[in-house]
């Protein structure tokens, strides 16, 4: 890495490697103050870090030395930035607060936004209401969403975050080319009252065309194709693909190729979400997330929380050479957060290429991973807190719960504020002596726990700390993430917004599909032909 900036960084590294969080506190009786940031409803405390302020002024100075100022500014407009597609990535565009002309090839795209939101919502109030019938007049109680990556993460994970504000209507997500998923979705469900919708950018994702098709035959063997028009609607940018599938004009809501696959939801690859918690909560949410983006596109890099969540990743992944970051939802409603963000960052950041297509010789995209606290705390957290690796993590909590009951809240956040505390503190060999010895242990007791009971501590993590649970304050929170992804590949100078590397195993698994029938295999590697060679056993 050629900036000037790293360099410093590298010194700076050196220079406090043996320095502890808590002597940083030492040191710096406003460390909470100036390493934290209060924002609308957001509370983010980053002070349990390996770093002091020199550290993020030299931080600070690599993003513009990066030129991320002019970087922002081309994301926002429409640049065609993501260039190996010749594509602009423009998620943000759907999201404007006050909504005003972007240019794509010459054209303002925003009267089209308009136009498929009004689509979108007026559609939704039809379904919500009972106005929308089932081919037997029966109103629609249940929504099958079929897609998978972006098209089935995103709606998935928010109507799950947003569950309580949802409707009469029970949503499912059929995701998984395995045969399973869609025979226990067929289960549940009743011809008369499901409305499918079929997700898909390209409209030529193998595992969402197979789970269509499986879910149109058994419908099908249940009621008369005039049917289709009141239960199968379809998200694409392919019109004609949606139309040869059978599925009328009227019934498929567009989408363009400046919306990536991972960043959609805010599209009307988000139907799903706007069916389960209605138009009204479905634009709160994109209004909270067109506040964030209002905070990353205007302030000072020293207060902006994408951008300085995006460094200290950074920081921990090429000057600590820490591996992974786990991300940690005090929330159930949240549970699936994490899975959602391994798409969004890794399929974004995980390039091994630079801008001008050589190999970097500098780690890129960091492991994510995560489950939710406290299940988690009863899980991994002991190879967090004792084990040899550096984990760096984001602890995300609510302070108001959304269901009366602050013995349970209160439970939970006291979980919530120890993990970080007890990460960054630890326990020393003085505190685990005391203790033995109060529990009547001998000398030769105590020397033998000892090097069992002491935790090393001075384990990084932010915390994200939101007032309540809400559309608008999880919009805030996704487009967060969105913007630290972008920051992270900026810095690492890399091209985040398109995903060659998943190609590779479809074009593989095609031509594998072709074989199964075929008497030869030799083709393949040794390996593979005797896989290939067990499956055609059991094949039937
Ligand atoms: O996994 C690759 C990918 O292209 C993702 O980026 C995308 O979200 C997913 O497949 C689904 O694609 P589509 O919406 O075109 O079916």
């Amino acid at each position: 890495m050629s900036l000037k900036s790293w360099k410093l960084l590298e010194s700076n590294f050196q220079k406090n490697a043996q320095k502890k969080i808590i002597d940083y506190f030492a040191e710096d009786a406003e460390r909470v103050k100036n390493l934290s940031i209060r924002w609308e409803s957001f509370y983010v405390d980053y002070s349990k870090n390996l770093l002091d302020q020199e550290t993020l002024d030299l931080l600070t100075s690599m993003a513009e030395e990066s030129g991320l100022s002019q970087a922002i500014e081309a994301y926002f407009e429409g640049g065609k930035i993501n260039e190996t597609e010749d594509r602009a990535v423009l998620h943000t565009a759907l999201r404007q607060i006050r909504p005003s002309s972007i240019n794509v090839d010459g054209k303002n795209i925003t009267p089209k936004i308009e136009k498929v939101k009004k689509q979108m919502f007026d559609f939704a109030n039809q379904v919500i209401s009972g106005e929308w019938k089932g081919h037997t007049g029966k109103a629609i109680k249940h929504v099958v969403n079929i897609g998978i990556g972006g098209s089935d993460l995103g709606p998935a994970m928010v109507t799950e975050a947003l569950e309580f504000y949802g409707n009469r209507l029970q949503l499912t997500f059929v995701s998984n080319v395995d045969g399973d998923h869609v025979e226990e979705v067929i289960k549940k469900v009743d011809p008369e009252t499901t409305l499918f919708v079929i997700v898909s950018k390209t409209f030529t994702t193998q595992e969402t065309l197979i789970n269509a098709r499986t879910l149109k035959k058994w419908f099908l063997n249940n009621a008369p194709e005039s049917a289709i028009g009141n239960h199968f609607i379809a998200v694409s940018t392919n019109l004609e693909k949606v139309t040869e599938f059978g599925i009328a004009a009227q019934n498929i809501f567009p989408m363009n190729d400046w919306v990536g696959g991972r960043f959609s939801l805010w599209s009307s690859v988000g139907l799903s979400i706007c069916l389960a918690i209605g138009p009204k909560n479905f634009k709160a949410l994109l209004e909270g997330a067109g506040k964030m983006d209002q905070h990353f596109r205007s302030a000072d890099f020293k207060e902006n929380m994408p951008v300085l969540l995006a460094l200290i990743t950074v920081w921990y992944n090429n000057f600590w050479e820490v591996e992974t970051e786990a991300i940690i939802p005090y929330s159930q409603y949240l549970r699936n957060f994490p899975a959602y963000l391994q798409q969004a960052i890794m399929e974004s950041n995980g390039k091994g290429v630079d801008r001008n297509g050589q190999p970097v010789n500098y780690q890129t995209g960091n492991v994510i991973w995560g489950a939710p606290g406290t299940n988690a705390q009863h899980a991994f957290f002991q190879l967090m807190h004792q084990g040899t690796k550096m984990i760096p993590v984001d602890f995300i909590g609510f302070a108001k719960p959304l269901h009366n009951g602050n013995d349970h809240h209160d439970k939970l956040m006291s979980n919530f504020f120890a993990q970080t505390q007890a990460l960054m503190r630890g326990k020393n060999a003085k505190t685990v002596r005391e203790e033995l010895t109060k529990q009547g242990k001998s000398p030769e007791q105590i020397e033998a726990l000892l090097p069992f009971k002491v935790f090393e501590g001075n384990r990084p993590s932010n915390t994200l700390f939101i007032e309540q649970l809400t559309p608008a304050n999880l919009g805030s929170l996704i487009a967060l993430y969105e913007h630290r992804i972008f920051v992270q590949g900026i810095i690492w100078n890399i091209f985040s917004y398109d995903q060659w590397g998943v190609e590779l195993g479809k074009q593989l698994a095609n031509e594998i599909l072709k074989d199964f029938d075929k008497e030869r295999i030799d083709h393949h590697d040794p390996s593979t032909q005797g896989l290939i060679k067990f499956y055609k056993k059991f094949r039937n």
